[in-house]
């Protein structure tokens, strides 16, 4: 891209103190910063055993900010994963996790340092985008991320019957942790290939899920599998439970920690199961897909309730032409898109007609609008309409918006993460 005219919502970037950011190899640094992020999340430092078990991997860059003493007081690292975008094919990524700035040194520009460091070196690596899950939706913006999927809270009651048109068929079994190992990584990788936003897991990833080490290392974790009637895995659930309490009456409820379902037979087959289960009062969700339909398959479609919505993953692209071509695109009539990246000092045309995405550096824009409102499109989450309503996207042809909603629409699962990391 080359750099031009201004166009910045976000406030410019602050000028950033001459932090030092240095890459983390040895294991002892690493365990540092890592500390130094569970502090920030206000919990104590992580135990030897949980550290040896999936504390870190070779294949993660890790960054640490340094104080002039080299004690870090900043830190984030990410691994490598293929993000799912529209049409099916994977990008290279960088998934951004361990970010946190020491309590006492925040609001001086060091998460800035961080992020810079970080977006650069990515870039470098030749990943296309980066991606994380926000503590809070307040900090990443003005770094380019964006919200590119989103996702319901939903609370199902258990018992609840289910119409007799709902999809049916299919068994569900249970898994060890030894057999879950062996069978859920590559089962949610082919399932999240199907889905724009899904992306890979490392291993550190799901053992850290599946073989837990530290005070989680004995809680209840229920696994199941669903196999569908041609007799192929086809979904998996991995839940634990809150205890209730007898004084008050509260029941158990299951908390589910993912369910990845290949459709809706999958999608009901597993849901069927955890609401028969015994002794648990319902099943809560967290972030589920907006397309999983399941008041539409209940009964009493009020046994399944929306108590809210948040934000699934955060997108930033890094190579905003790379993604524009690798997705794929609906059928309509041409538009101009102009792309401003202030925090990286970016921007870019492009003409999207006829399928595919091509650069047009020259090009009058039928639309503007930053990276980060770029993501909220991107995967099909929101329209390009509702982008310039909402005052996020400039449109300066009349009736761009409407024709670039028919380019991004994005028909099949909707868009969602589902991976928390
Ligand atoms: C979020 C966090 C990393 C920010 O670090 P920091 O070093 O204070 O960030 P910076 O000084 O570079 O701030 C850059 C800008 O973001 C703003 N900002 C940073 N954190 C913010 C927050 N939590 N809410 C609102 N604004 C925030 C700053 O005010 C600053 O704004 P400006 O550009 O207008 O001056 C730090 O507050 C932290 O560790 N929080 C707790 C852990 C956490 O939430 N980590 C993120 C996990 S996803």
């Amino acid at each position: 891209m080359s750099t031009d005219a201004p166009f910045a919502p976000h406030p410019a970037p602050p000028t950033v103190a001459p932090h030092t950011v240095r890459t983390l190899t040895d294991p002892a640094d690493r365990r540092r910063a890592f500390d130094l992020f569970l502090g920030t999340l206000h919990h104590g430092p992580i135990t030897d055993d949980a550290w040896e078990a999936h504390g870190q991997a070779a294949e993660e860059h890790w960054l640490g900010v340094t104080d002039p003493s080299g004690a870090i007081v900043g830190s984030a690292y990410s691994f490598p994963t293929r993000l799912t975008l529209p049409g099916g094919t994977r990008i290279p990524a960088a998934a951004v996790s361990g970010v946190g700035v020491r309590p006492d040194r925040t609001r001086a520009g060091r998460l800035t340092a961080l992020m810079r460091a970080q977006l650069r070196a990515a870039r470098d690596r030749g990943d296309v985008a980066a991606v994380l899950r926000a503590s809070e939706a307040t900090i990443y913006g003005r770094y380019g991320y964006g919200v590119a999927s989103r996702g319901d809270h939903v609370r199902v009651t258990t018992g609840a019957t289910w119409r007799p048109e709902a999809p049916a068929g299919g068994a569900v079994r249970m898994l060890d942790p030894d057999e879950a190992t062996a069978l859920l990584p590559d089962l949610q990788e082919r399932l999240a290939a199907h889905r724009p936003g899904g992306m890979t897991r490392s291993a550190r990833w799901w053992r850290r899920v599946l073989r837990p080490a530290g005070p989680s290392a004995g809680e209840y974790k229920g696994v199941a599998v669903h196999t569908g009637t041609d007799g192929v895995d086809d979904g998996f659930v991995v839940w634990g439970v809150s205890e209730g309490d007898l004084a008050t009456g509260a029941t158990d409820e299951v908390r589910l920690q993912q369910l990845w379902a290949a459709g809706p037979a999958a999608t009901a087959g597993l849901w069927r199961f955890l609401t028969g289960l015994d002794l648990a009062g319902a099943v809560i969700g967290w972030v589920r897909p907006l397309d999983e339909d399941l008041d539409l398959m209940l009964t009493d479609s009020r046994a399944h309730r929306v108590t809210g919505r948040g934000d699934d993953l955060w997108l930033r692209l890094l190579d905003p032409g790379a993604a524009l071509s690798a997705r794929t695109w609906g059928p309509g009539d041409p538009v101009v898109l102009r792309v401003h990246d202030a925090f990286l000092g970016d921007t870019g045309t492009w003409r999207l007609a006829g399928g595919a995405a091509e650069p047009a550096a020259a090009a009058d824009p039928d639309l503007e609008c930053t990276v980060d409102a770029l993501s909220a499109a991107f995967l099909g989450d929101r329209s390009p309409s509702s982008l310039v309503a909402a005052g996020r996207w400039s449109e300066r042809t009349p009736g761009a918006a409407v024709r670039a909603d028919a380019l991004f629409a994005v028909p099949g699962p909707a868009p969602w993460c589902g991976t928390f990391f």
